[in-house]
C-alpha cells in the first residue's frame, strides 16, 4: 500500500488565518532586542538598489542578523538586496535598525509581508522610517545616478497594508520637516511624486506617461504600502529614489536590470555618504 505524503509547505506565520500582523510584529521586534542586545531602536532605514552602502557609514555596527532569523521575514526575491538586519548604534547614542530584506508586493506574497519590516522596526521602538529605492525618472532634465526626495506618492497597486475599515490620513505622508532636513544636508535635492507600478515589468512608454499625466514624477515598484504601514504605526516618514535610468520612454534606450544595478552601484557611494549625513541630522534632533 502507498502512503500519501502531503507536501509539507510551512505556513507563514502572517498567512496563518487569524494571525494578528502586530503580535507578530512585536515578537519580531523582541527578537532581535535579544539578538542584538539593543533594547530599542530610535530610526529604522530601508536600504534599497544603490543604497546599502550607507550603512557602513552611519555609525558603528553592533550586530548583523540574517533576517530569515526573524520571526515573519521571507528570503529576498532579489540579487542587490542583501537579506539581512543590522543594528547600529549612531554617534549620538541613539540606534538604527537597518533593513537589508525588502519584500516586494509583485512577488505576490501578500501586503502583510510587505510591511512586516516596518511594523516590526515601529515594535522596536523607531519612530522616524527612512524608505529607499532604485526608480525610473520622468523629469527629463534628471540623470541616472540621482537621488530625489520623495515628497508624495501615488500607489497604483490598488492594494492598501490597512486591514478593515481603517481610516488613516496620508496628508503630508512624507514629511515636509524630515525632507527640509535632508534639504539642508544637501540643498541641491530635487524632489517628486514617486508613482508605484505593480511590476516587476517595467512600464510601457504609455503607462509613463499615464504616471506624468496624473502627476508623478518617478516610478517605482516599491516603498507605497511601507509608507502607509510607517504612518499607520505612527512613525515620520522619509522617502529617496535613486534615478536608476530615466523610465520607459523617456529614455530612448530599452531598460534593463543591469543597467539598474550598475547605476546603483556607480551612485552609491555618493548616495551613501548623502544618506548618512542625513541621518546623523535626524538623530541628534535635526
Ligand atoms: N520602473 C520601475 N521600477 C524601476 C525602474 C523603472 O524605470 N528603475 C528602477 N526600478
Amino acid at each position: 500500500m502507498t502512503t500519501i505524503v502531503p507536501p509539507s509547505h510551512d505556513i507563514h506565520p502572517l498567512d496563518v488565518p487569524g494571525s494578528d500582523p502586530f503580535e507578530i510584529a512585536r515578537q519580531a521586534a523582541a527578537q532581535i532586542a535579544e539578538k542584538t542586545g539593543v533594547e530599542r531602536h530610535d530610526i529604522a532605514l530601508t536600504l534599497g538598489s544603490g543604497w546599502a552602502k550607507a550603512a557602513d557609514l552611519i555609525g558603528e555596527t553592533v550586530a548583523t542578523l540574517p533576517a530569515t532569523e526573524i520571526i515573519g521575514f521571507s528570503k529576498p526575491a532579489l540579487e542587490g538586496h542583501v537579506g539581512t538586519l543590522r543594528s547600529i548604534a549612531l554617534p549620538g547614542g541613539k540606534h538604527a535598525l537597518v533593513i537589508g530584506a525588502r519584500t516586494h508586493y509583485y512577488e505576490d506574497h501578500g501586503v502583510r509581508r510587505v510591511v512586516h519590516s516596518v511594523r516590526t522596526a515601529a515594535a522596536t521602538g523607531a519612530k522616524t522610517m527612512i524608505l529607499t529605492n532604485g526608480a525610473g525618472g520622468i523629469r527629463e532634465t534628471w540623470k541616472p545616478g540621482q537621488p530625489v526626495l520623495i515628497s508624495d506618492h501615488i500607489n497604483l497597486t490598488a492594494d492598501s497594508p490597512l486591514e478593515g475599515a481603517t481610516f488613516i490620513d496620508l496628508t503630508d505622508l512624507y514629511s515636509a520637516r524630515l525632507r527640509g532636513v535632508a534639504q539642508a544636508v544637501e540643498p541641491s535635492l530635487d524632489e517628486g511624486v514617486y508613482v508605484q507600478f505593480r511590476g516587476p515589468h517595467y512600464e510601457t512608454p504609455a503607462e509613463v506617461q499615464m504616471a506624468k499625466s496624473i502627476g508623478g514624477h518617478i516610478v517605482g515598484m516599491s516603498t507605497t504600502l511601507e509608507a502607509i504601514a510607517a504612518r499607520e504605526a505612527g512613525m515620520e516618514v522619509l522617502g529617496f529614489s535613486l534615478v536608476t535610468n530615466l523610465a520607459a520612454g523617456i529614455q530612448k534606450t530599452p531598460l534593463s536590470h543591469e543597467e539598474v544595478i550598475e547605476a546603483g552601484r556607480t551612485a552609491e557611494p555618493v548616495i551613501s555618504s548623502l544618506l548618512a549625513r542625513v541621518v546623523t541630522e535626524i538623530s541628534q534632533g535635526g
